[in-house]
């Protein structure tokens, strides 16, 4: 028995990367009699500026992704971060143990910040922290994340193993769980930088949502090189990431796939992958647009989630404000 736990920003757009990365890793340990925590979190999302109205529907986006993935909500908690305030309560108590130096080597910070200048808000540079106070506050086990917030889930050790050394044994140490392919899934259009929502271009990004004319484009523009051939070897990042998102969607080994390909060029690669990933995506797709319909039960789910969230947290609050010496009686 472990309690897992993951969360995700409502940007609107998921990407294979995020399902891969993070969603399908843990609706696979949904189902081992472990504790489940699973929630969209609003309050990392505004650390950048958001239209109030696109984020309520973004919320609700999320919510239907993540059924449609498999999450359960008889075996996991969803819900909604911003529902809980024990977050932010916890997240301003590790502020005062965590240490500036620490979150200015955050290279996510500093990636998200690069010729921002004085617009940068203390909310992204505190940003961890409340990440921190995300995965504490359940005591949690495991944390299935992509590649890119490993950083982050150690930042998360360091302070609970800083706070339990000052005030006593009250956080577990968690550990990050990330898989061995689909941890990193790269940019299409620049196999050299990781997937991402937030790129300049959308030939960057398989989106969750894309129909079957712009995976046909997206791929087509993928980028390989002048090899030519399907053969996964480290120097070829175009063509190996091509090769991972084929292995993430159909469930085949790169053995299998190389063998499959022998002898054939990009040509036909690209067109069967493209069925394959659009073969993924469809009833997918068909799924969080049935669950989007009836908006009334998503809402019953996430509250429901934040309510039982809720009393696990305070709890846990109780103890935290005992041990810092707040609490009088
Ligand atoms: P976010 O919303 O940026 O990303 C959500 C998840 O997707 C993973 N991911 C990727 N995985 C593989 N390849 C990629 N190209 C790729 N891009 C993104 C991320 O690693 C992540 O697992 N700070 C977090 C959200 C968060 C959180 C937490 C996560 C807040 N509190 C507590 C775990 C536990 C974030 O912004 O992820």
């Amino acid at each position: 028995m472990a309690n897992i736990l993951t969360a995700l920003q409502p940007s609107g757009v998921l990407h294979i990367g995020n399902y891969f990365g993070a969603i399908e890793p843990f609706v696979k340990l949904q189902d081992d009699g472990n504790t489940n925590f699973l929630f969209i979190v609003d309050y990392h999302a505004i650390t950048v500026p958001q239209d109030p109205k696109q984020l309520r529907q973004n919320i609700l986006f999320a919510a239907a992704t993540y059924l449609a993935a498999g999450v359960d909500p008889n075996k996991t908690l969803l819900f909604q971060q911003s529902r809980v305030s024990a977050h932010t309560e916890l997240a301003w108590i590790l502020n005062c143990l965590t240490h500036m130096g620490e979150l200015e080597r955050m290279t996510q910070f500093k990636d998200k910040t690069r010729n921002k200048g004085e617009s940068v808000t203390v909310g992204l540079f505190d940003y961890p922290v409340l990440m921190a106070a995300d995965i504490l506050l359940y005591d949690t086990n495991i944390v299935p994340v992509g590649e890119d917030q490993k950083q982050h889930v150690e930042l998360a050790r360091d302070i609970a193993e800083r706070f339990n050394n000052r005030f006593g044994e009250t956080f577990v140490i968690p550990k990050p769980h990330i898989r061995k392919e689909g941890a990193r899934v790269m940019a299409l259009d620049d196999p050299t930088s990781k997937m991402s929502k937030s790129a300049a271009s959308d030939k960057n990004f398989l989106s969750l949502m894309d129909d079957e004319k712009t995976v046909e484009k997206k791929i087509k523009a993928a980028m390989t090189d002048a090899e030519g051939t399907i053969v996964n070897r480290p120097g070829r990042l175009g063509v190996s990431n091509l090769m991972t998102i084929y292995e993430l969607v159909s469930g085949k080994t790169m053995a299998q796939i190389e063998a499959a390909f022998e002898g054939k060029g990009y040509a036909q690669f690209k067109q069967d992958l493209i069925e394959q990933i659009n073969q993924f995506l469809q009833p997918l797709q068909q799924r969080i647009h049935d669950s989007l319909k009836d908006h009334k039960n998503l809402i019953e789910i996430l509250e429901a989630g934040a309510q039982k969230a809720q009393a696990i947290a305070e709890k846990k609050m109780q103890q935290v404000r005992e041990a810092i010496g707040v609490k009088l009686s």
